[in-house]
């Protein structure tokens, strides 16, 4: 795809079509300071009280920019790498390098906590590793109560839940979810029933004396990929039906319907959804419930399958940041009379990570 000029016109031509680029289009990307705050980025001008495209006065382009001046004086100069992006329309994270693991997966992608790192390079090299892979463990992370907050806040913004701002993972009396027992947990996503769900859970170990509850990671995406090409048809009907999924306490009824398998408009992996105690598929025929039923019987024997799972012990100091719309997450029995095991979790949302990463990306000129 390339950008060429004719008679004070911009033309993009990709793959040997060649369409004139909007001359509004232009005009509200103009970038002299006269128009474009340079700090924030903000326009300093209203584009929608320009009820007529100013006409173009001039244009240039060299290896790099796009330079066009319009007839009112305004005057923009362009990465034209970046025009090029924006026709691509694409979030360039969502679908980064993303690489689909399975068991054999060498759990590498481990980083460590200093005081300052959230500003530093290696802070971007985990988020870069967070969306390769769909999750990163930083060790050495102060075990102080509630430092997991400090922690979320340094990244982005904590996301509260009904289950407040952060939640302990310890075994309790009178559990208002499995989780607060010693009990296995098999791998599932958080939350499917809120709107909308979290995007990220972190994980703070505090303690863990245990012989058991080690914690399990499965990669949606890999599993997704292999139902595609082995089982069509159950992918298909994945993809398709929404099913309700609820939680239900003393105090409120959280609701959501979604496809367990959720497609973005391009077809590719927006998001998994896996809580096989809290889904209800809606009333349909009965040849399509069988289809259905068989469909999540296969998915779920593939989450639960060691040809996917990861496990490993999370040991005091560790952080585990998992992306909740890819990966399903789970940890094995253990028993509450070996020791304590005390972990701390919370949620943050994409734009805490991602606009860390570009951030830094800014920042280090990368
Ligand atoms: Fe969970």
């Amino acid at each position: 795809m390339k950008i060429e000029l004719s008679n004070n016109k911009v033309f993009f031509e990709k793959q040997g079509s060649k369409k004139e680029i909007h001359p509004f289009w232009l005009r509200e990307r103009v970038n002299s300071e006269e128009f474009l705050d340079q700090k924030t980025q903000q326009r300093l001008f209203d584009p929608t009280m320009l009820k007529k495209t100013p006409e173009i006065s001039k244009i240039n382009i060299s290896d790099k920019f796009l330079e066009v001046s319009f007839k009112d004086g305004a005057h923009a100069k362009l990465v034209i790498e970046n025009i090029l992006k924006e026709f691509e329309k694409d979030n360039e994270l969502y679908h980064f390098n993303k690489i689909s693991w399975d068991s054999s997966f060498q759990n590498k992608n481990r980083f460590n906590f200093s005081k300052n790192f959230f500003e530093e390079k290696v802070m971007y090299e985990s988020l870069l590793d967070f969306y390769k892979y769909g999750f990163v463990i930083f060790e050495n992370v102060p075990i102080e109560n509630n430092f997991i907050v400090n922690f979320a806040n340094s990244i982005g913004s904590i996301r509260r839940t009904n289950f407040g701002e952060f939640f302990n993972v310890k075994s309790k009396p009178n559990p208002n979810d499995l989780a607060y027992t010693s009990l296995p947990l098999a791998p599932h996503t958080d939350n499917p029933y809120r709107k909308p769900v979290p995007c990220i859970q972190l994980l703070h170990c505090i303690q863990n004396e245990v012989e058991g509850g080690l914690s399990t990671l499965v990669d949606g995406l890999a599993v997704t990929e292999a139902l595609k090409k082995e089982h069509p048809d159950f992918y298909k009907i994945l993809t398709e039906i929404k099913v309700r999924f609820q939680f239900v306490d003393e105090n409120v009824v959280l609701e959501d319907w979604a496809e367990m398998i959720q497609l973005d408009e391009n077809n590719r992996l927006k998001q998994v959804r896996f809580s096989p105690r809290l889904d209800f598929v809606p009333l349909m025929e009965k040849e399509k419930l069988e289809l259905y039923y068989s469909a999540r019987n296969k998915i779920s024997d593939m989450y639960n399958s060691e040809k996917f799972r990861i496990e490993f012990k999370l040991r005091p100091g560790d952080l585990l940041m998992m992306d909740n719309h890819r990966l399903l997450h789970g940890r094995t029995e253990f028993n509450a009379n070996d020791g304590d095991r005390f972990l701390q979790g919370c949620y943050i949302d994409y734009d805490s990570t991602e606009g860390k990463l570009k951030h830094l990306k800014r920042k280090f000129n990368i």
